[in-house]
């Protein structure tokens, strides 16, 4: 594959001590990096105008069809400092490919994979003094496509852009590793067969903000949804894969069933699970056996996953009937191991054994 070649527009950080600043206690998706990447499409000239401009406000015309039509999807990833000082993304190929499986869903234009990637290299490159070392930190990155076609009709765009910017983020955990709660919705649900629940779109996320809200109201920190012909079987939690694991050292996910993301922490943990010599299964998974395997005691533990927080320990499920807890705040034995050697990966600090770690020249280029 030849490397595209991106036009740079740069500026020197103005105030580095206001960086310094921000990269002692970054606060995820508050601050952001210097630059932006942005690439053009229209469906006569195809993917064209790489740049890596100064961060800032784009404009679009009030008709551009996004703003109607919601054509928009995204991705999100982090880069780590590695204990050498370089920087390495996390499998950023899967982004690639989960973002074109979403183009594909929301009739958006696929993009080159190693495009995506040069993309993130490129960023990664003229911003590599906003990657914080500090422990728990790293920058995320927030690739996402958009139509912006100044054309009012129902119908796909023919024009997009593809935009990442990039945010420092800070311990997700920095008062410890917090256990939480869910919210079992029985009023709203996520997605339905054949509709855009395996996708990575905005909608997805506006239509969750309601019921997280009632989650929010019921003092839990996540909305779980369930499928909504059984209102049993579990999907995710609004951000978030899900994982029970069971006294006989099994860990039970949700399986793809087109409702739910591919997450690429799930993907990584029953890769990782298999590896460490714990069974896995990916199948259909019910509230009722949450519920009941808590009583009996088949179910010892459960944990959410997902890039922002990478493995999250669940310390209840409540709804409107019920609340179903594991009796303790402290977080399981398999969850903490499986979170230990996954951030082990991230960092450098364990053998990359899968290959997972992208490691980003600083100066010459992916
Ligand atoms: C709905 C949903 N499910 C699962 C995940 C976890 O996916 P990943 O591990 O790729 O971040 C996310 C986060 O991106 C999400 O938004």
């Amino acid at each position: 594959m030849t490397k595209v070649s991106f036009t740079r527009t740069s500026i020197t950080t103005a105030d580095r001590g206001e960086r310094n600043r921000i990269l002692a206690n970054p606060i995820f998706g508050k601050h952001f990096t210097d630059h932006m990447a942005s690439i053009s499409w229209t469906k006569t000239l195809g993917w064209h105008n790489a740049e890596i401009l100064p961060y800032g406000p784009i404009s679009f015309d009030p008709a551009a069809s996004v703003f109607h039509y919601g054509q928009e999807i995204f991705e999100g990833l982090k880069a780590f400092k590695q204990p050498d000082g370089s920087m390495a993304l996390f499998r950023p190929e899967l982004n690639a490919r989960r973002m074109n499986a979403s183009a594909q869903r929301l009739a958006l234009p696929q993009i080159d994979e190693h495009l995506f990637v040069q993309a993130l290299h490129e960023l990664l490159q003229i911003d590599a003094d906003w990657v914080p070392d500090g422990p728990g930190q790293s920058l995320y990155l927030r690739p996402l496509m958009i139509s912006d076609e100044t054309f009012i009709g129902i119908r796909a765009a023919h024009a997009a852009r593809f935009l990442v910017i990039a945010s420092p983020a800070g311990n997700y955990f920095s008062a410890g590793l917090q256990p939480i709660s869910l919210w079992r919705s029985e009023e709203h649900f996520r997605a339905s067969y054949g509709g855009t629940g395996a996708a990575k779109c905005g909608g997805n996320y506006a239509a969750a903000m309601l019921p997280q809200q009632e989650a929010s109201a019921h003092g839990c920190d996540q909305v779980l949804f369930t499928d909504p012909n059984t209102e049993d079987t579990i999907d995710e939690a609004a951000s978030m894969n899900i994982f029970l694991v069971t006294h006989d050292r099994e860990l039970i996910t949700p399986k793809l069933n087109g409702n739910i993301l591919d997450g690429i922490t799930r993907r990584s943990v029953i890769e990782l699970a298999k590896e460490l010599g714990l069974r896995v299964s990916e199948r259909e998974v019910t509230v009722t056996e949450w519920v009941q395997g808590l009583k009996n005691g088949r179910i010892t533990e459960a944990f959410a996953c997902g890039t922002a927080a990478v493995i999250v320990p669940i310390r209840e499920l409540r709804s409107r009937d019920f609340v179903a807890d594991f009796g303790t705040n402290s977080p399981g034995p398999i969850t903490l191991m499986l979170r230990e050697e996954l951030l082990g990966i991230q960092r450098g600090n364990r053998p990359d054994i899968f290959g997972w770690l992208d490691h980003v020249d600083s100066n010459t280029g992916c």
